[in-house]
């Protein structure tokens, strides 16, 4: 496996390979990058992951400072996985000079949920994104169902670009109890880590309730908001959506459940498709 983080260093390693699949990551690897690498393998001649810990994607009062750095970890890992390259680079090779051009998502589809939350999260991540797909020259690129709001903005993204990319989404790997895997789970104390199971109980709770055919999305969400802050939790939503788009649903859409919520000072988030 090669570790580069140049430019000119990754463009030299890629040059010989036509079909590139990639898997970008801010790094702090787990089980659930793992399997996406897992599942990028067949799906190209090469397989590259990414770790830049993006900037243009976190509010000034985030953890982008906090965020861990475990590169010499994350390297062992995606090499036991089957990786090929990985691209590492410094803040200074992808942002040069400030970033001025961006790409600016749909508001339908960026400003609701998680973009609600955080303003500007997905302007950051479209913008790293298109950059990632550029310098690797992707044919594939996968990404997590976890953060599935970011699945299907870029999913769009790539469509009206018309970029030569498939999007694969990956499924959410779990831990025993349910609690999805993230690399932000590392923040929660030991106690914080039992409380965590509560987040995807919720979702799976909400899931079961529309599979016995309820259609009150809205209080179904606000009662599991509800729940989740007499136990402790700050939620941000739990919202009933339509797959395909993210908008409030109407009879006979394909549904998935969508929750934030705020455990101590570990923002986590979760998602089930019904
Ligand atoms: O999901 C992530 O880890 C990041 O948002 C991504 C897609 C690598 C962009 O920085």
């Amino acid at each position: 496996m090669k570790l580069v983080h140049t430019l000119k260093h990754l463009r030299q390693h890629l040059d010989a390979y036509r079909h590139p699949a990639v898997v970008p990551t801010m790094g702090n690897l787990h089980d659930g990058h793992i399997a996406l690498v897992r599942q990028a393998k067949p799906l190209g001649d090469v397989t590259v992951a990414t770790i830049f810990v993006n900037r243009l994607q976190f509010a000034p009062h985030e953890d982008f400072d906090t965020y861990p750095r475990t590169l010499e970890a994350d390297c062992a890992r995606l090499e036991a996985a089957g990786c090929d390259v990985v691209f590492a680079p410094l803040e200074a090779e992808l942002y040069p000079q400030p970033q001025t051009f961006k790409v600016h998502p749909p508001a339908v589809l960026a400003d609701i949920l998680e973009g609600h939350f955080r303003p500007g999260f997905f302007v950051g991540v479209c913008t790293i994104v298109m950059k990632l797909l550029s310098c690797t020259q992707a044919r594939t690129a996968l990404f997590g169902k976890k953060d599935y709001q970011q699945l299907m903005v870029i999913r769009n993204m790539v469509q009206q670009f018309a970029l030569p990319v498939t999007i694969v989404g990956g499924e959410t790997q779990r831990a025993d109890d349910g609690l999805a895997l993230s690399s932000r789970n590392g923040y929660l104390s030991a106690d914080e880590r039992q409380q965590a199971v509560q987040l995807s109980a919720t979702l799976r709770s909400v899931a079961e309730s529309l599979r016995a055919g309820a259609t009150n999305f809205e209080a179904l969400g606000a009662y599991s908001m509800r729940d989740l802050a007499e136990k402790g939790w700050k939620p941000d939503y739990v919202e009933v959506r339509r797959q395909s788009d993210l908008q409030p649903p109407q009879a006979g859409d394909k549904l998935v459940v969508l929750a934030a919520a705020r455990l101590g000072t570990t923002r986590l988030i979760d998602n089930l498709e019904v």
